[in-house]
């Protein structure tokens, strides 16, 4: 295990640019694998997650040189080993849900914490669509053995809001008979319906208020040109960083703040942070006083990977800050419920967990603290920004999970006046 060391009470200031957003990163090699030619995409992200889609397309047959991405039906087919998703829950769903679409064995599996992530809520859409799959306990839990082809479309309604869930239905709707219909009550992140659009799929969205439905028919992508943009989730740590810590004021540049990503921003706006847009895609942050507020409801599936650093904000605050309706933050890559009270505590935060949420206290002065990542890329980092903020030097232990997203999380922090050594 590795440990960084961090010198907090050093303010953040200048300009950054996060990684390639993670989630259009799959969709991108996915669809990519899918189109028939060359596919162009660059600044994807650098973390492992991504990395094994991409091996995970090219034992599938994808060419994969650089930023040119060759797919098609002439490429595809079974692959002669286990494609191991690493640590990543995204990887391993939406390659059930592409490989559901075709009638070769495919096994994915991924690490320990892979592992324990539910997946019966892709394998039960996939079963229903004709997909033959299964997995440890009836299909529950990874590995994931995958048999598809002749698949016919379904009306689906989401019963978790999951845009992961969305996407597996979708991929596997690609080469469906008949309509492929996906409705969900609580909207998810829109990366999958916008990227189909750009490959010229069939595709329909109508709604974008309570309730959102997916209409998709059987297509042919064609080849696709993309910029990935910078990572709003990744983005969030620096943004919070600045708020908490004194003297600070930063601009994170070329972030993705579309459908279902930028909900973090509005709960820092109502906390009364200064935190404000600039341009398309700028978000500029300072130092200043915050206080708590509630976080629940229908916001939720916009937020959920940005609670950890959220909490952290909100340990500050002025009066409590409520996060409920939040349970799927047990499956996360740890039970981040658990294991971001845990670490807040570390640094000196009253914290009380609820079956579905925290209740973070608020106006503590962060100490310096021992934290640990328990495998938990986004709480590593997290932990990061609470000890920026915490005077004196302060220790993220398993600091080697940040690699699955942000390799350069060090260095950035660098780049902006921080401090830090592992
Ligand atoms: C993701 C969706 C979210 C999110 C995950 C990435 C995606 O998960 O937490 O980090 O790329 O679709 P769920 O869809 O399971 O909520």
């Amino acid at each position: 295990m590795t440990d960084l060391r961090v010198t907090g009470g050093r303010p953040l200031r200048g300009r950054i640019r996060v990684p390639g957003d993670k989630s259009i990163s799959h969709r991108a090699l996915l669809l990519a694998a899918r189109a028939e030619g060359t596919s162009v995409v660059r600044g994807l992200s650098d973390g492992d997650d991504v990395c094994r889609t991409r091996s995970a397309i090219e034992a599938l047959g994808a060419g994969v040189d650089g930023e040119r991405i060759e797919g098609g039906s002439g490429r595809l087919g079974e692959p002669d080993k286990v494609l191991d998703v690493g640590n990543s829950g995204t990887g391993i769903r939406l390659l059930a849900g592409f490989c559901a679409g075709f009638d070769w064995l495919t096994v994915v599996a991924g690490d320990a914490s892979v592992a324990r992530r539910p997946m019966d809520r892709v394998v039960e859409p996939l079963r229903t669509m004709g997909a033959t799959v299964d997995g440890r306990q009836g299909g529950r839990y990874p590995p994931l053995v995958v048999r598809g082809g002749g698949l016919a479309g379904i009306d689906y309604t989401l019963p978790v809001a999951s845009a992961q869930v969305k996407t597996a239905v979708l991929l596997a709707g690609l080469g469906a008979e008949g309509d492929t219909v996906v409705r969900e009550p609580v909207p998810t992140r829109a990366h999958t319906e916008e990227m189909l659009a750009l490959c010229g799929a069939d595709i329909e969205v109508i709604g974008d208020g309570a309730e959102r439905v997916v209409r998709l028919r059987a297509s042919t992508l064609q080849p696709f040109d993309l910029d990935v943009p910078g990572d709003p989730s990744q983005a969030a740590f620096w943004v919070v960083a600045a708020c908490i810590t004194p003297g600070s004021d930063l601009v994170v540049d070329q972030v993705y703040l579309g459908p279902g990503r930028a909900g973090f921003l509005d709960v820092l706006r109502r906390m009364g942070a200064d935190v404000e847009q600039t341009g398309p895609d700028g978000v500029r942050a300072r130092y200043g006083p915050m206080h708590g507020t509630e976080v629940g409801g229908v916001e939720v599936p916009g937020l959920i990977d940005e609670i950890p650093v959220l909490a952290v904000a909100a340990a500050v605050a002025d009066g409590p800050t409520l996060f409920g309706g939040a349970a799927e933050l047990r499956v996360k890559e740890s039970d981040r419920i658990a294991t971001v009270a845990e670490g807040l505590r570390a640094f000196g935060a009253a914290v009380e967990t609820r079956a579905d949420g925290l209740i973070v206290g608020g106006k503590s002065t962060l100490v310096a603290g021992r934290a640990t990542a328990e495998g938990d890329h986004r709480v590593a980092m997290a932990m990061a920004v609470a000890a920026m903020a915490a005077d004196g030097e302060s220790v993220v232990e398993g600091w080697e999970s940040v690699a699955t997203s942000y390799p350069a999380f060090e260095a950035d922090m660098a780049s902006l006046g921080g401090e830090s050594r592992s």
